[in-house]
């Protein structure tokens, strides 16, 4: 009984060895490869995304790919989920690679690769769908604008994922904006906004709102607007001659600015209508006398107008007479006479200076003289002839 009892034991022993060595063997193979691996995938949306799952090592289990709700997509190459943008793209013990064709932000999410072993092996990929913004919108034009007015232009994009990045440019120049990032379902919208005081200078400025995102691989998305700013104008009146004279050629030009272009422009003299239609000829804004007559002088009055008010300006002609003229010589004899004079202060002090370095160097001179008996130049010789020979022994004693 005991010697029955003894090998039951011993069979039963030998048994669970042979029942451990078996398990131990099989996970030793598990550890050696019999793991799903997969890739996170990144994906624009309306793309495709291919979903790859590989095992190394496999005894022929299955290999199943589902979606972040947790539904089959695929069991091996076996379709589960009636969708058909879902197509198998290979299928062996080894890999199931399946893709899904016009990817929403919808789809985004973790899928997970699974593999039908003892315990059943798992692994996660994060599909990322990227949303494309959509043509950015400027809104806050008001056309035209008016000169004082406050601006608010506001640029809007919807459908990024993550949120796009908006930058303005002014007239090619980056200028900053106030940008505000709203998440609409699953996509962001992104709003900047400018805000200034128009002016004239604002007239024909091009505002450009610059949409950048990884999703736009080509280009950033870009909406330009041109400002225009309506302004009540401005004259100023441009003569063609400083001293008109009678008989001569005059024009003067009524520069007028303004938007919308002042035009016409109006001429007046001494606040009443051109008197001489003859030789007064008005062309564009421009006001044309052909020949000066003394009668011409007086007041004239150049007036534009727009939608946004009215400017004046005013030029006093005096016409001047050639003989009158040939009398404002003396403005020019006098500015010779100025002349004449500081040539004249000029001369005389070379003259002094002159004078005095020739003394100078005179002295010097003779005091060389001193040494050597014979002059040693022409000028010395001159210089030596004219001072007498007292003076210069005088100077010599002096000196010794
Ligand atoms: C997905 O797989 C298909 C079929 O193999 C291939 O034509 C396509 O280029 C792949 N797409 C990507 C994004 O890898
Ligand atoms: C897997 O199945 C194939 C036939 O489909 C067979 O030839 C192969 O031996 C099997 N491999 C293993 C490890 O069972
Ligand atoms: C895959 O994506 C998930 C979620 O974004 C992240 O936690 C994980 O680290 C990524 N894995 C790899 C291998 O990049
Ligand atoms: C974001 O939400 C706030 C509060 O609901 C709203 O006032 C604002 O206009 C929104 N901005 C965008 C860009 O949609
Ligand atoms: C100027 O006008 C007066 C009157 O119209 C005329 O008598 C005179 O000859 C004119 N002078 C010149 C220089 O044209
Ligand atoms: C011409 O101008 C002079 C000087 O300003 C003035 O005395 C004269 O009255 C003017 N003549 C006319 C016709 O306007």
């Amino acid at each position: 009984m005991i010697f029955k009892q003894h090998l039951f034991f011993m069979l039963y022993s030998a048994c669970g060895l042979v029942i451990k060595e078996a398990a131990t063997k099989n996970k030793v193979k598990g550890s050696q490869g019999q793991v799903p691996i997969t890739q996170n995938v990144t994906v624009v949306e309306g793309g495709t995304a291919n979903m790859t799952c590989r095992v190394d090592y496999n005894d022929n289990t299955s290999l199943q790919w589902s979606n972040p709700a947790q539904q089959t997509l695929f069991f091996g190459d076996k379709k589960a989920l009636r969708d058909n943008r879902i197509e198998l793209v290979h299928a062996s013990w080894k890999e199931l690679t399946i893709s899904i064709h016009e990817v929403t932000l919808s789809d985004e999410g973790q899928y997970t690769c699974s593999l039908f072993t003892m315990p059943v092996k798992t692994s996660k990929a994060y599909l990322t769908v990227l949303g494309v913004p959509e043509k950015p919108e400027i809104t806050g034009f008001t056309k035209p604008a008016l000169e004082g007015d406050h601006v608010t232009l506001t640029c809007t994009t919807s459908g990024s994922k993550p949120a796009a990045d908006i930058r303005w440019f002014r007239n090619d120049k980056e200028i900053p904006g106030a940008t505000e990032v709203n998440a609409t379902g699953r996509s962001f919208t992104v709003r900047s906004t400018l805000e200034f005081q128009v002016d004239r200078s604002e007239d024909g400025v091009a505002y450009t709102c610059s949409v950048d995102h990884v999703a736009l691989l080509a280009a950033p998305q870009q909406v330009t607007e041109v400002l225009e700013v309506h302004y009540a104008p401005r004259v100023e009146i441009l003569n063609s001659l400083i001293f008109p004279q009678e008989g001569q050629y005059f024009k003067l030009e009524c520069d007028s600015i303004g938007n919308p272009l002042p035009e016409p422009v109006l001429w007046t003299k001494d606040g009443g209508e051109l008197p001489d239609m003859e030789r007064m000829i008005v062309e564009g804004r421009e006001l044309i006398i052909t020949s000066l007559n003394k009668t011409d002088n007086g007041t004239y009055r150049c007036e534009a107008s727009n939608s946004l008010g009215t400017d004046i300006a005013e030029y006093k002609l005096f016409v001047y007479d050639p003989n009158a003229l040939a009398q404002h010589g003396p403005d020019h004899a006098l500015i010779g006479g100025v002349v004449a004079v500081v040539v004249f202060i000029t001369l005389c002090f070379i003259i002094v200076l002159g004078r005095y370095l020739a003394r100078h160097k005179g002295t010097y001179l003779t005091n060389e003289a001193k040494g050597a008996e014979d002059a040693p130049d022409a000028d010395t010789a001159i210089i030596n002839a004219e001072g007498n020979h007292a003076h210069a022994e005088e100077k010599k004693e002096y000196f010794i």
